[in-house]
């Protein structure tokens, strides 16, 4: 067994669509970003690769790079665990926490967990995510923006 931990954070930002775990959250602000700014997906996606010693998602889709411009993070979620199964593991389960004042995520966890698993070809039961608030401390309590913990069990 092998375990990863990922990390994310993103800046909320006008005229921005706010997408988290490959859903579509109906908010007044989305997240800034190179990419669609998933920082669901992003988190697992370094917790994964931390799993299996392969880098993080920066080191495979640099942000200078033109193609992952407005990516899907998804499909950057799929292409990492790729090479992830490549290298021979399988993802047997992650926890993810989702700290935000705001929106609450709770309504749109069992499509967030829907999304993630058909990404990475498991059960939904495999992906669990969370929200939490930050008590209205720091910037994630002003509401600045939003940061992503994800832990990711391989074996
Ligand atoms: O009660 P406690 O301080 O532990 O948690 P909280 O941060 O006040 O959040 C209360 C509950 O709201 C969480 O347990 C989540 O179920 C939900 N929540 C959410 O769905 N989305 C967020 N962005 C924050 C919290
Ligand atoms: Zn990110």
């Amino acid at each position: 067994m092998r375990v990863g931990i990922g990390y994310d954070s993103h800046r909320f930002a006008d005229d921005r669509k706010l997408i988290l775990g490959g859903v579509e959250i109906p908010h007044p602000r989305g997240l800034a970003g190179h990419s669609d700014a998933d920082a669901v997906a992003h988190a697992l996606t370094d917790a994964v690769l931390g799993a299996a010693a392969l880098g993080d998602i920066g080191s495979l889709f640099p942000d200078s790079d033109p193609r992952w411009k407005g990516a899907n993070s998804l499909e950057l979620l799929q292409q990492a665990y790729r090479m992830v199964a490549a290298a021979g593991h399988r993802l047997v389960q992650a926890d993810i926490t989702v700290i935000a004042e705001r929106p609450k995520i709770g309504p749109h966890v069992a499509q967030m967990r829907e999304r993630l698993a058909a990404a990475l070809s498991v059960a939904a039961n495999a992906i669990s995510v969370k929200g939490k608030t930050n008590e209205g401390m720091g910037w994630i309590g002003r509401g600045e923006g939003v940061a992503v913990i994800a832990v990711a069990v391989l074996e």
